[in-house]
C-alpha cells in the first residue's frame, strides 16, 4: 500500500516503529501499530461487549445507526431522540460502563505520544462494529467537553475506506484505507475535522470474521 503522504519519523524507523503517515497539520495514520497487543486485546473486547452489548443507537433525527455500538471507561458516548451526549451509565443495562482495560488505555497513550500528543488519557472508549455494508456518515467529534486532546482511533478485522475531511461537511476529504491494527490520531489544529467511513465490503477477516470493530478513544469529560 502507497503512504498517502511523507513520512517524517522515515529517519527513526525500526522493525518496533511502525510506518507514520502523516494526513493532516496534526493528523497521522500508524500503519499496524496495534499489532505487537492485538491479540492481548481481542479478549477484553469480547468481555466489554459481555456486559454492555452492541446495540444499533438512534440518531436525534430518528434513524437508526447502521453501526452497533458500545463504550468502555468512565464515560461512554450515546444517541437518541433528545440529542448526542455521554453518560456514566449504559442506557441498555443501567450500569456503569465497563473499565477501560489497560492494554487499551495504554495503547491509546503510547499512539498520541507517538502523533506529538503527550499525557494522553482516555476517559471514554467508543466500541463500533461495522458489519459488510454498515457506515459512518461524515460527522466531526464535538461531544467531548474540551477539544485539547486528540481523538484516537483504532481500527479491527475487515478493512475500511476512512474518509478525512475538512473543517467544513462539503470539503474534499482524502481516502485513507485503513487495515487491522492501524490507528489514527487527529488532534491540535485538526481536532474538528469531518471524518467518515465508507459503507464496508463484503469480505472475513481471519481474526474477527465478516465485521469491523473501531475504537475511538478520547477525552470526553473535564480535564
Ligand atoms: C467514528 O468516527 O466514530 C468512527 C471512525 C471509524 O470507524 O474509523
Ligand atoms: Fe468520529
Amino acid at each position: 500500500m502507497q503512504p498517502t503522504n511523507f513520512d517524517l519519523f522515515a529517519d527513526h524507523e525500526t522493525e518496533q516503529q511502525p510506518r507514520a503517515e502523516q494526513i493532516g497539520e496534526q493528523s497521522w495514520v500508524l500503519r499496524g501499530f496495534a499489532l505487537p497487543v492485538v491479540e492481548q486485546l481481542l479478549p477484553t473486547l469480547d468481555t466489554i461487549i459481555g456486559a454492555a452489548p452492541l446495540r444499533h443507537m438512534m440518531t436525534p433525527g430518528g434513524f437508526s445507526m447502521s453501526v452497533g455500538t458500545s463504550s468502555c471507561g468512565t464515560l461512554g458516548w450515546i444517541t437518541d431522540r433528545s440529542g448526542y451526549r455521554y453518560s456514566t451509565v449504559d442506557p441498555l443495562t443501567g450500569e456503569p460502563w465497563p473499565a477501560m482495560p489497560q492494554v487499551l488505555s495504554e495503547l491509546a497513550r503510547e499512539a498520541a505520544q507517538r502523533a506529538g500528543f503527550a499525557d494522553f488519557h482516555p476517559d471514554s472508549c467508543l466500541i463500533n462494529q461495522y458489519i459488510p455494508g454498515a457506515k459512518m456518515s461524515l460527522h466531526q467529534d464535538k461531544d467531548e467537553h474540551a477539544y485539547t486532546a486528540p481523538i484516537v482511533s483504532l481500527s479491527l478485522g475487515l478493512p475500511a475506506m476512512f474518509l478525512f475531511g475538512g473543517f467544513a461537511r462539503s470539503d474534499k476529504s482524502q481516502r485513507i484505507p485503513l487495515l487491522h491494527g492501524d490507528m489514527v490520531i487527529w488532534g491540535g489544529a485538526d481536532r474538528l475535522r469531518f471524518h467518515g467511513v465508507l459503507p464496508i465490503k463484503p469480505g472475513r477477516h481471519p481474526q474477527l470474521g465478516e465485521r469491523r470493530v473501531n475504537l475511538t478513544f478520547r477525552v470526553a469529560g473535564c480535564l
